[in-house]
């Protein structure tokens, strides 16, 4: 089951990466989640132990790697390197795992529309189709970015993207906008999640509101979250009610794609 986790900046995306990673762990599943985020955030998202945070870092920063599999030091204009470099023993050997979660940080790399095409770039798109050929059971990608840069060919391995919104009216229309770069290259299956719920009211707004984008669940506004941050430990084993909501979504999921 490949997940894309979309969304605009502070919506939640990252919340609902870990819970959802921490929720099929726990059922044994093999996760691998990707954190797309130039300032990753994940792992503490997760409540990683800061001895296995020490480990990580993002892919994207990892100069001698980018040049020893392109034949290009990042950043260097012109000259030649290759545009789909080894990439198989990179998930394995530069990520992280805790409590059955695998966690691999891609870092920030203008990935973006102008056509750019540097060391850097061709490593974590490499790197990301890979990880959506790969068989895991669970993939989660907490997309920072949007999917629009990946390209077609590899979006075709995304079971659903996942667009996390607020339970505001200019939120839906920040999905709607996603959902349509994300047509654009060949995601077919999208979720709604709303998030930061406060009462019955944003629910229904939710519920009535969604742009023809099926709701696959609602988390509630709880302050424990962000408690669970000052505390550095993980939503999901510092807030049942939104461990709970994961579990449902979850579920939801696996019927749906896996057809069980
Ligand atoms: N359900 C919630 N209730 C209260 N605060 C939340 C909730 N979900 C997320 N937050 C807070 O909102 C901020 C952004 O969440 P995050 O998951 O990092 O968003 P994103 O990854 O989309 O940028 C964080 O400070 C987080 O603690
Ligand atoms: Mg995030």
């Amino acid at each position: 089951m490949k997940l894309a986790i979309s969304g605009k900046g502070g919506v939640g995306k990252t919340t609902l990466a870990a819970l959802l990673a921490q929720v099929y762990a726990d059922q044994g599943r093999d996760v691998l989640a990707a954190d797309g985020d130039p300032s990753p955030c994940l792992a503490g998202a997760l409540g990683f132990p800061d001895d296995l945070r020490a480990k990580l870092s993002p892919i994207a920063e990892m100069d001698a790697l980018i040049e020893e599999r392109t034949g290009a030091k990042p950043g260097a204009s012109g000259g030649f390197f290759t545009i789909n470099p080894r990439v198989d023993d990179i998930p394995e050997r530069f990520s992280v795992l805790n409590r059955g979660v695998r966690l691999l940080e891609m870092g920030a790399v203008d990935l973006g529309g102008s056509g750019c095409i540097c060391p850097e770039s061709a490593m974590l798109k490499t790197l990301f189709t890979h990880l959506l050929f790969r068989d895991d059971e669970v993939l989660i990608l907490d997309m920072y970015a949007g999917v629009e840069h990946l390209g077609r060919a590899t979006v075709d391995f995304v079971d659903a993207m996942i667009i996390v919104v607020e339970p505001t009216r200019r939120s839906l229309g920040t999905a709607v906008q996603i959902k349509k770069l994300a047509e654009d290259i060949g995601v077919k299956r999208f979720w709604l999640v709303g998030n930061k719920v406060m009462n019955d009211d944003e629910a229904a707004f939710l519920r009535n509101e969604s742009p023809r984008i099926p709701v696959l669940g609602l988390l509630p506004s709880d302050t424990a979250v962000q408690e669970a941050d000052r505390l550095g430990i993980a939503v999901y084993d510092h807030v049942p009610a939104l461990r709970q909501a994961a579990e449902k979504m979850a579920a939801e999921l696996v019927t749906v794609i896996e057809g069980v």
